[in-house]
């Protein structure tokens, strides 16, 4: 492996370099991000994931802050989506399948009897085309990805941009662009795996989470919505004060049930397309915080609770059950088939735009309060 090569946008710099080969002989990059605050974040062309994500503690020590492997092989072996571009549809689909404009396309079943997060050969899978970019803001990633008709079941052949951009105010900010040659679905997420205290750290539940939404999905069994957007008033959802991840997750509760934790959509409190704060995360031993906010009108927050140790990561360390959250910027699941919802309906001529941004801070610990309602 001797390709190395380098660009240096104002501030910040972008490396690329081969992270390895895929079975069919194809080269895999990884172009790494740092930008002028001490922020470095690492994408790999396969999957379009970010394999790191380095960032400073309330001392200014950097650490690592997502899971994923030190190697592209760990991520050929199968994972559950560690920090993976998620499409053509984040989260479920119930029974795989859905009506559109007359048409049914039948998808993948790959959770059960529904289809989660673009199927078996999702954009997680695919190999983009990658870019370094300099830009005014910080050193950029383009990813592209064009998606043939008719690929894991969805109609239209949809041609894919998304781009990485690590800020210089310690933002990564994702956008996601697509078009579409025939009438089609399309949500599209990141899903990296937070854990705030840094790689040492085996679980999320003294983290602080605030979810700005009045109202979730609730869930079947098979964590497909039932439809209803419920209140979080009186229930172990309601994040709208700070409360920690772990506070009342084992409570006795359906809904934690299904999930064997959190894992749940929560329809936030925002208005039309405007990025708008949608969650907020503190950590009170490194008193780091992560605020996300998004373009999209829900979230979902996983409190990793299929992790079971059987994973090894970074430096062979077992990722066991909620050792790591995601929050996954979405339109809610099963959407195709739940006409209320917004809809994810993407026609010719027009453009999907949708933006997250995961912004890091740090903040004195004393100022972390558990607002836990009791
Ligand atoms: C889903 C979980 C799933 C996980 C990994 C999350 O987005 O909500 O149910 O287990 O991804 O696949």
């Amino acid at each position: 492996m001797t390709r190395q090569s380098s660009t240096a946008p104002p501030g910040g710099t972008i490396s690329t370099r081969p992270l390895g080969r895929l079975a069919d002989g194809r080269l895999v990059d990884l172009l790494v991000l740092r930008n002028n605050r001490g922020m470095q974040a690492s994408i790999s062309s396969y999957g379009g994931i970010i394999t790191s994500l380095i960032a400073p503690d309330l001392e200014g020590e950097p650490a690592d802050v997502v899971l994923g492997f030190d190697r592209l092989d760990g991520y050929l072996a199968g994972h559950p989506y560690f920090g993976a571009i998620i499409g053509r549809y984040a989260n479920r689909i119930g029974k795989g399948s859905f009506t559109l404009d007359g048409e049914t396309s039948i998808l993948a079943r790959n959770d059960g009897e529904n289809h989660l997060h673009g199927g078996i050969a999702g954009f997680d899978k695919a190999l983009w085309k990658a870019r370094p970019v300099s830009t005014p803001d910080g050193p950029q990633v383009e990813l592209e990805y064009s998606s043939v008709d008719g690929e894991e079941g969805y109609p239209g052949r949809l041609d894919v941009t998304v781009t990485y951009t690590l800020t210089h105010d310690n933002e990564l900010r994702v956008r996601y662009h697509a078009t579409t040659s025939r009438p089609t679905h399309v949500n599209l997420t990141s899903h990296s795996y937070f854990n705030l205290a840094g790689p040492e750290s085996s679980d999320v539940s003294d983290h602080l989470l605030t979810i700005n939404a009045d109202r979730f999905t609730p869930v079947d069994a098979g964590l497909i919505p039932t439809g209803e957007l419920r209140s979080v008033d009186g229930t172990p959802m309601d994040f709208r004060t700070p409360v920690a991840i772990g506070a009342r997750i084992d409570g006795v509760d359906e809904q934690l049930r299904f999930g064997g934790g959190y894992d749940h959509n929560w329809v936030l409190n925002t208005t039309g397309s405007k990025l708008s704060l949608a969650a907020k995360v503190s950590e009170p031993t490194s008193g780091r915080l992560l605020e996300v906010l998004t373009t999209e009108p829900g979230i979902q927050f996983y409190s990793g609770n299929f992790l079971d140790g059987r994973q090894l990561g970074k430096q062979g360390r077992a990722y066991g059950r909620r050792c790591a959250f995601c929050l996954e910027t979405q339109h809610f699941p099963d959407s195709p088939n739940q006409p209320q919802f917004p809809t994810t309906v993407l026609r010719p001529g027009l453009v999907y735009d949708s933006t997250t941004v995961y912004r890091f801070r740090v903040s004195d610990p004393r100022q972390m309060k558990d607002r836990s309602p009791s």
